[in-house]
């Protein structure tokens, strides 16, 4: 009687187990989360999922170019991402008559496939637990300095004993749980990876920035690389006997689409959440990271929109570095926006409070928990400023001016005995500044951060320099620093042999400065020890619920189902877009460049000819995006959505505004992933980019 009583309450947590926030390790994945996936009607078992004994679906997953995912979808590596993802490399290969970026480019032959000077893909190959190893090197008496410190040197130990850079292979050691694990994660990585497809933009960027992180969607974000080995299918740098890396597995495509309640799975990289963080954390957050960055960029970006929209060659120039900007200036937007909206941080302190109270239930055992929320309120208020200072700091010299930022790289770089070849650099960092532009950056941030800084002990020293000789007027000081300055002629700045040859360069000066003006205004902070332990609280305190680590950029897996959603009471949201919806954004509302559509585009839109084995079954339609609720995150873009079969039916791109307090706090109802459906992917790279070559490589099914 009690086994059956058991077993219906198990069928009924399944049941209510549906999609689900968490992204799991696919390497430790437990046995609730396979009954889970098995409730969900997967039907791959676990060895498919994660194997390092035989071909698994971590095999097929990629690590793109260190800020990415994908997938590899073809026996002569294929990978798909997004065309964000690609963005970088579609822009280094455009010019004013080769703009990859407005009409798209296909490689017609192999040969024409365009190599990336510095993008890579790692493969996952596994991770094992090294917490022991680490933090036995560790003793209670150490401040938080001394154990990073310790820490820090047997991951460097354990990471070089695994080291083979003749095949590619390297590990890192990372936190999870803040500290209080590490992993480390073994990758090879292969160095040659080339650009074979990408849609024109109007397809590929289509929305741009009005659309970006929200739904309804019509954006086919996807573009197309391969990866490149030697003879021996062995990672090797660009050469041009380099041929097509042949993987031990690659992802099969579904062209069977979706229903609403499907199983739906993400495989790749989230970079950063902070799901456990405080309530003062999260308001923290708001003010001195999302405040800072709202206001700055919007400063930069309304210079560089004025220099874009004056010449072909600057829109090029500058559309990458824009649209990088401006994604996360939008993001701190809509996050500040709807963690105010659905009440995060009360929904917090409601928890910090029971965290509390259970704390002080047992203060024998749970006693080093009792202060730590007033720990946290403390030292949170205590180096709000410095804090507000620090972010204002990076906004507006370290992601302001290109030619400064150059500068305090270099700086920082000799400083800690790291030079790489100079010359090289120069080269790669000037390609993409236009002086002109960088000056106006320049001054206008120069002189915003003296607007804004908090404190008068955190204002650079160039104020004084402004004030007195230039009469407040930071034009005339710019213009007289790029003047004077070797790091305004990129030409003779190639010919430096070292940077100790620019001497008292007034750039150069500056860049000094403010580094020292950063130093003075970094201080240890016991903020994430404490942050630490309030997240070990709540893992105590709940010992039966499962937690899954915060996203660090490793591989991860999240499960969830096909689902639309309703932000309001009178909005429900199906849960695909139809093909007809991208013609209307351009026929209604064709004054949004946008939703601007090329001609070639819109006249294939038209003639609706979308390649019969695309068209969905059901709606007779192409669907172009779709929505699951998948737990993801920057970082996931371009991972591959698997279905129960584990077979490919589209690419993650975005969230949904509604929901962009995500990366603080999933919220169930709300919160979507973005996808471009595969079949939307193929029929542009089959009927409008007329690349058979590529759709020959690819197993459909
Ligand atoms: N919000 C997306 C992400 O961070 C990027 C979308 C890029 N598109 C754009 N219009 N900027 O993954």
């Amino acid at each position: 009687m009690k086994r059956l009583f058991l077993s219906v309450i198990a069928m009924l947590t399944l049941m209510g187990a549906r999609a689900d926030e968490g992204m799991w390790m696919i390497s430790n994945l437990s046995a609730k989360t396979d009954s889970i996936l098995h409730s969900m009607g997967i039907e791959l078992t676990h060895d498919q999922i994660f194997s390092t004994e035989h071909p698994a679906l971590n095999n097929v997953i990629v690590q793109f170019g260190g800020f990415c995912s994908g997938s590899v979808v073809s026996p002569d590596g294929l990978v798909f991402t997004n065309h964000h993802c690609g963005y970088g490399s579609i822009q280094d290969h455009s010019t004013t008559e080769h703009d990859y970026l407005k009409n798209g480019f296909f490689a017609k032959k192999l040969k024409d496939e365009l190599p990336n000077e510095d993008l890579y893909v790692d493969f996952h190959l596994n991770t094992y637990d090294v917490t022991d190893k680490l933090l036995a090197a560790t003793t209670p008496d150490m401040d938080e300095m001394q154990r990073m410190l310790v820490i820090d040197s047997v991951a460097t130990v354990l990471q070089e004993a695994i080291e083979d850079s003749v095949n590619g292979i390297h590990g890192e050691v990372v936190p999870y749980y803040k500290g209080s694990k590490y992993y480390m994660s073994v990758y090879q990585r292969y160095s040659d990876v080339r650009l074979v497809f990408a849609p024109p933009q109007c397809l590929g960027k289509h929305g741009g920035d009005t659309d970006n992180w929200m739904w309804p969607r019509q954006t086919c974000d996807f573009s197309v690389f391969r990866i490149y080995a030697d003879k021996n299918n062995k990672p090797a740098k660009y050469s041009k006997d380099n041929v097509p890396y042949k993987p031990v597995k690659y992802a099969h495509i579904s062209l069977q689409g979706y229903q609403p309640g499907d199983l739906c799975m993400t495989f790749g990289y989230p970079g950063n959440t902070d799901r456990y963080l405080s309530s003062y954390g999260i308001e923290n957050t708001m003010r001195t990271v999302n405040d800072n960055r709202i206001q700055v960029r919007g400063v930069k970006q309304a210079i560089m929109t004025d220099a874009m929209n004056s010449s072909d060659a600057l829109r090029i120039m500058y559309s990458s570095k824009y649209a990088q900007s401006s994604n996360y200036w939008k993001f701190s937007i809509g996050q500040n926006k709807a963690l105010k909206d659905l009440g995060v941080i009360a929904e917090k302190q409601a928890l910090e409070k029971e965290i509390l109270e259970w704390a002080k239930q047992k203060p024998e055992e749970r006693g080093k928990y009792i202060g730590i929320l007033d720990s946290l309120k403390e030292e949170y208020a205590r180096s709000y400023q410095q804090q507000f200072a620090m972010n204002l700091w990076q906004e507006s010299f370290w992601s302001g001016s290109d030619i400064l930022a150059f500068a305090i790289k270099q700086m920082i770089g000799m400083a800690q005995g790291k030079q790489g070849d100079f010359k090289k650099e120069v080269e790669k960092s000037f390609k993409d500044i236009d002086i002109n532009t960088d000056k106006k950056i320049f001054a206008a941030l120069a002189k915003n951060y003296v607007e804004h800084v908090p404190d008068s002990s955190y204002l650079p020293e160039y104020v004084q320099v402004v004030d007195s000789l230039f009469n407040g007027d930071y034009n005339a000081y710019a213009d007289f620093l790029f003047s004077k300055s070797i790091f305004a002629r990129p030409a003779d700045l190639a010919q430096v042999e070292s940077l100790a040859e620019v001497g008292e360069d007034p750039i150069f000066m500056q860049a000094i400065d403010l580094v020292t003006l950063l130093y003075k205004m970094y201080g240890a902070s016991p903020i994430d020890h404490y942050e630490q332990l309030l997240g070990d609280a709540l893992r105590e305190m709940n010992r039966d619920k499962e937690y899954y680590p915060d996203a660090n950029f490793t591989l991860r897996m999240s499960y969830g189902i096909v689902e639309g959603y309703s932000p309001s009471k009178d909005l429900t949201y199906e849960c695909f877009t139809p093909s007809q919806s991208i013609i209307d954004k351009f026929e209604k509302q064709g004054s949004n460049p946008d939703y601007e559509l090329i001609p070639e585009v819109y006249a294939w839109l038209k003639k609706g000819n979308f390649g019969k084995k695309y068209i969905d079954s059901k709606s007779k339609d192409l669907q172009l995006c779709f929505l699951t609720n998948n737990d993801i995150t920057g970082g996931n873009s371009g991972s591959g959505m698997y279905d129960k079969k584990g077979r490919l039916i589209g690419l993650a791109f975005d969230g949904n505004w509604e929901a962009m307090s995500s990366d603080l706090k999933f919220d169930t109802n709300l919160q979507r992933c973005i996808g471009v459906d595969i079949r939307y992917v193929l029929s542009i790279i089959e009927k409008y980019g007329k690349a058979k070559r590529l759709i020959k490589e690819l197993t459909l099914e």
